[in-house]
């Protein structure tokens, strides 16, 4: 029996031009020729074009081979360098409906060595599958994709060994919004690959755009076997085609398979993986009579009775999970058993992304490095970034050595998953800090660095294990804190300044301290030779006072007791303590009372008892800002007079001397555009400043508050607030003596007072410029991050610049209309800095708010896009002063001004 006994011819296949639906139109259709240089109308009338916009690196190569009668010339780009993923930036304009994305990859032999290349795609944080030229030359891959980022990032990952990445084409089609749906579970979670898409019946070639709209490839049907009929027939215009969302087109529809007998009609379609499968099966009611067949997917029944009925477009959508081949079969119950088209996908998991914190907290990282570490997309996937470890989406660990740091910014303690951080050899200085809320922290390398000081974050680390601090320069004796690390089995602390007797809470088995090359530095006092005993037997003096904890006092006794034995010591100790605990008491009695005797001869700022400041606030009722130096409360004086009412936290509170300091510089500074200091109170381990209260509410407050709360904020007047602060920062810097650095400027620390002046607040951060530090080091960096001056944190030399940068980032802010960081949309645009300034750079305004589209001069736009690019240039002598640029911000509002007397709109 031949094939042709099987075959039933039932009709010819008629094509009828007049029939054929023709899709001129190419909206939202990319395609890029790889490597291409220049852009071509192929025979599908598709439009192709180079590919250079969408890929930083790669190089270009022609092949030229044959296949089958034609020969072809196609262009491919190849990768030949890093290791590290190279990526295609595609960008997908409706979000939230699906595109499909087609890349072919040719090797061909381009580079004359007969070594066809293996390397995998991924999809934005999927790796999809591994690409294998050996096996199959070229390779297409597609996929359907749910968008919801506005940049799809497909990119080629090399393997060991394997050759060269190689890609010839790559494409993205839109579809229709809820295609490729059905009884798909959890989209967005998915995507889908595929794996067939056959036009059944027919077997001349494939079939794509014009005739599909959606530039779908419909293969031939005679590759899969058993072959039983090809048939076509004329869809009728009264075939009612939208009825199936993802619906073939009519050129694919009119053919089919048909079994003349009451038999079965089988495709046996292999897979290549075991895994989840997403299958359609097209009916279309072609013929004069209603067959009826039961569908069997693997021998099971998945529709009993299915009836295609005649002159419809129905379709069946199942999923399969957890198989490796597929078994289609139709068993008849009436008429003959069709089938007119069919789709199979495989379903690929999406790894969730990384925590958009992290992911913006490693992105200011490596922009505060100054080196380009190749971190791009998600950190976790679908690799691990160089010099990262992750658990999933978790981002765990973090090795950053070999490089310049100089400290450990705040960025660092929002990467809440890390359990191993290793940052030896970056010339960290100055103190342990910022680290505090690494909870999950198991390891800590902060080894062969300069570090001086502990600092108070190492005891809350609670999980740390291993903390190693060799080759630092860390200074006095350990604390005592360290003993309650209970998991820390390793201490190095090898080759510092330390001396003194280790705190007894570290001599236990578990644990291994290493403490060789320190001045002298062990359990016991005694085992110290040539060291005087003096400094040792003062230093637990020293620690008792600075206890924060009672228990520690009794730890350290022991420790004196136990190496020096005999209660008249302890007696006498207790008694130099209870004297000097005493003696202190007092002096911070009079020092407070001496300061208040000062301050109530300065007239700028009123002194205020505690007292007098719990009644002012209502007992603290109504918080209305919250920092990291405390809580802000409104208060209303016994004048009616409002205030706010600054109360810092202990951890923030200042060394008495600094405070007063801090008070008697803020009271002298009296200008229009900064937020004067009303008074102070400094009583009883309090310190609190108490000032002007502004009802305008902050700029951050405006610009991104709940809208009912805020005013709308135009383009001129979002000038003049900008000159308003800019003036405030001119004094600052240049009018008050000595000038002072604010080294926090932010729009929430820009008030708007009823008639929506501009004042600048919150000079707890400032930092006065003395004669003696005018190129000033400090060695703890401060500020809020988005606004953080990056030269400042990588050389941690605070100048004027560092305003200047932070006033920059304010003023993109009142450009774009959004925070400086933010965790939607695409990574590249998390950060504002490196989202706008190359917009803003090249005069392009598409990135301006929304609100003011329409409303501003563009010179006046203009010049504050430059004098705004200008200040958060990464290298600090580039940037202007603060003079320069509220010399710029007058002419941008005067320029807006006579726009809009112009436009009449003033
Ligand atoms: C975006 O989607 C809408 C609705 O689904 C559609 O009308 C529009 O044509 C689509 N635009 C593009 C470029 O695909
Ligand atoms: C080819 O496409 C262009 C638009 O891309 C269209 O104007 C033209 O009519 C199409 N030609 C054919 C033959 O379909
Ligand atoms: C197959 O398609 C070619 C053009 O692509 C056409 O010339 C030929 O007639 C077709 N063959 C049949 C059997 O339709
Ligand atoms: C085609 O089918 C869709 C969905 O079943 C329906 O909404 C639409 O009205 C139908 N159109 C015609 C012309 O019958
Ligand atoms: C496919 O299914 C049909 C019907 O269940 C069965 O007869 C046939 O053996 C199956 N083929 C394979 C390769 O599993
Ligand atoms: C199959 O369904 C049709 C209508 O959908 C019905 O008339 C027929 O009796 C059914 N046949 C069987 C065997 O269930
Ligand atoms: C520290 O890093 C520098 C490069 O920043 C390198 O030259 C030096 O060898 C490193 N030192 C150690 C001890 O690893
Ligand atoms: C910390 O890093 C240094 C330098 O690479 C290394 O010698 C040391 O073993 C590391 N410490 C631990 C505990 O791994």
């Amino acid at each position: 029996m031949g094939l042709c006994c099987w075959v039933f011819w039932f009709g010819f296949i008629l094509f009828c031009a007049s029939n054929e639906v023709v899709f001129s139109d190419q909206d939202g259709f990319l395609s890029l020729s790889c490597g291409g240089t220049t852009s071509f109308v192929d025979s599908s009338n598709i439009t192709w074009v180079a590919d250079s916009d969408y890929v930083s690196t790669g190089d270009s190569a022609t092949v030229n081979y044959v296949e089958g009668m034609s020969s072809s010339q196609v262009r491919v780009r190849f990768f030949p360098d890093s290791p590290s993923r190279k990526c295609y930036r595609l960008p997908v304009k409706n979000v939230s409906s699906s595109v499909l994305v087609r890349a072919q990859f040719v090797y061909k032999n381009y580079d004359g060595l007969s070594k066809p290349p293996t390397f995998s795609v991924s999809l934005g944080t999927a790796i999809s599958t591994t690409i294998n030229l050996a096996n199959t030359d070229p390779w297409t891959e597609e996929f359907v994709w749910l968008v919801d980022k506005d940049i799809l990032p497909l990119c080629l990952q090399s393997i060991p060994d394997a050759g060269f990445p190689v890609i010839s084409t790559l494409e993205v089609r839109p579809l229709p919004e809820s295609a490729y749906r059905t009884g798909l579970g959890d989209f967005p979670n998915k995507f889908l690959r595929k794996s067939y898409r056959i036009n059944c019946g027919y077997i001349n070639g494939s079939l794509r755009y014009p005739l599909d709209q959606y530039d779908r490839i419909w293969d031939a049907d005679q590759d899969f076997l058993p072959f039983h009929i090809s048939s076509g027939f004329k869809i009728q215009r009264t075939f009612n085609l939208s009825s199936v969302e993802e619906t073939p087109p009519a050129a694919v529809l009119q053919t089919a398979r048909v079994l003349a007998r009451k038999e079965v009609l089988t495709y046996n379609l292999p897979l290549d993986t075991l895994g989840d499968y997403y299958i359609i099966l097209y009916f279309a009611g072609i013929l004069p009579v209603s067959p009826s067949f039961n569908m069997l997917i693997n021998g099971d029944v998945v529709q009993s009775n299915y009836t295609v009925k005649s002159s419809e477009v129905s379709a069946l959508f199942i999923t399969r999970k957890g198989i490796k081949s597929l078994n289609i079969t139709m068993k008849s119950i009436r008429f003959y058993p069709q089938i007119n088209a069919i789709e199979v996908y495989e379903i690929v998991d999406i790894p969730s992304e990384s925590s958009s914190t992290t992911v913006s907290a490693l992105q200011v990282i490596q922009q505060s490095t100054g080196l380009d570490l190749g971190w791009q997309d998600d950190p976790c996937s679908p690799t691990p970034w160089d010099h990262i470890g992750c658990e999933g989406n978790f981002v765990t660990s973090l090795e950053l050595s070999d490089i310049t740091l100089r400290s450990i910014s705040p960025t660092f303690g929002d990467l809440l998953d890390l359990k191993k951080l290793d940052l030896h050899n970056t010339s960290l200085a100055g103190e342990i800090q910022n680290l505090g809320s690494l909870q999950r922290l198991e390891k800590l390398n902060l080894s062969f660095n300069q570090l001086t000081s502990f600092g108070f974050d190492l005891e809350d680390l609670i999980s740390l294990q291993t903390l190693d601090l060799q080759n630092n320069s860390l200074q006095g004796i350990v604390p005592d804190s360290l003993g309650e690390l209970k998991e820390l089995h390793l201490l190095n602390l090898e080759n510092n300044n330390l001396q003194g007797t280790l705190p007894e809470s570290l001599n236990r088995e578990s644990l291994e301290v290493r403490t060789s090359g320190n001045l002298c530095l062990s359990f016991s006092l005694l085992t110290c030779n040539g060291v005087s005993n003096n400094p040792s037997i003062e230093a637990p003096q020293v620690t008792i006072f600075t206890r924060k904890k009672k228990h520690d006092v009794h730890n350290h006794l022991a420790i004196i007791l136990g190496a020096f034995g005999g209660a008249l010591l302890a007696l006498f100790i207790i008694s130099v303590s209870v004297f000097l605990y005493t003696r202190r008491k007092k002096t911070e009695a009079t020092y407070t009372a001496r300061a208040e005797t000062e301050m109530r001869n300065w007239n700028a700022a009123k002194f205020f008892s505690y007292k007098e400041i719990k009644a002012a606030t209502n007992n603290f009722k109504e918080v209305i800002g919250r920092g990291s130096f405390g809580s802000v409360y409104l208060g209303k004086l016994p004048d009616g007079k409002l205030v706010a009412v600054k109360v810092r936290f202990d951890k923030s509170q200042l060394g008495a001397d600094s405070f007063i300091n801090e008070v008697s510089l803020l009271s002298q500074i009296c200008h229009q555009n900064l937020v004067s200091l009303e008074g102070f109170c400094h009583e009883s381990k309090q310190q609190i400043l108490v000032y002007e209260y502004l009802p305008g509410r902050s700029l951050a407050d405006n610009l991104y508050g709940a809208s009912s709360k805020r005013v709308t904020l135009s383009w001129v007047r979002r000038l003049k607030i900008a000159v308003d602060a800019a003036k405030g920062l001119d004094y600052l810097h240049n009018g008050s003596d000595p000038r002072i650095i604010h080294r926090d400027v932010k729009s929430s620390n820009i008030l708007m007072d009823i008639e929506m002046n501009a004042k600048v607040c919150d000079f707890g951060l400032s930092k006065q410029v003395t004669q003696a530090d005018a190129t000033h080091v400090t060695t703890v960096v401060k500020g809020t991050a988005g606004y953080l001056d990056p030269e400042y944190y990588t050389t941690q030399q605070l100048t004027e610049k560092s305003d200047v940068y932070s006033f920059g980032v304010v003023l993109l802010e009142l450009i774009c209309g959004r925070e400086p960081l933010r965790h939607t949309g695409t990574p590249d645009s998390f950060n504002l800095v490196l989202w706008a300034k190359p917009y803003l750079q090249a005069g392009v305004f598409e990135i301006v708010d929304e609100n003011l589209k329409g409303t501003f001069d563009a010179e006046s736009m203009r010049k504050t896009a430059f004098i705004a690019s200008r200040s958060v240039e990464r290298d600090a002598s580039r940037r202007p002063t603060i003079a320069e640029v509220l010399g710029e911000l007058k002419e941008a509002y005067n320029i807006q001004l006579s726009y809009l007397a112009s436009t009449g709109d003033i």
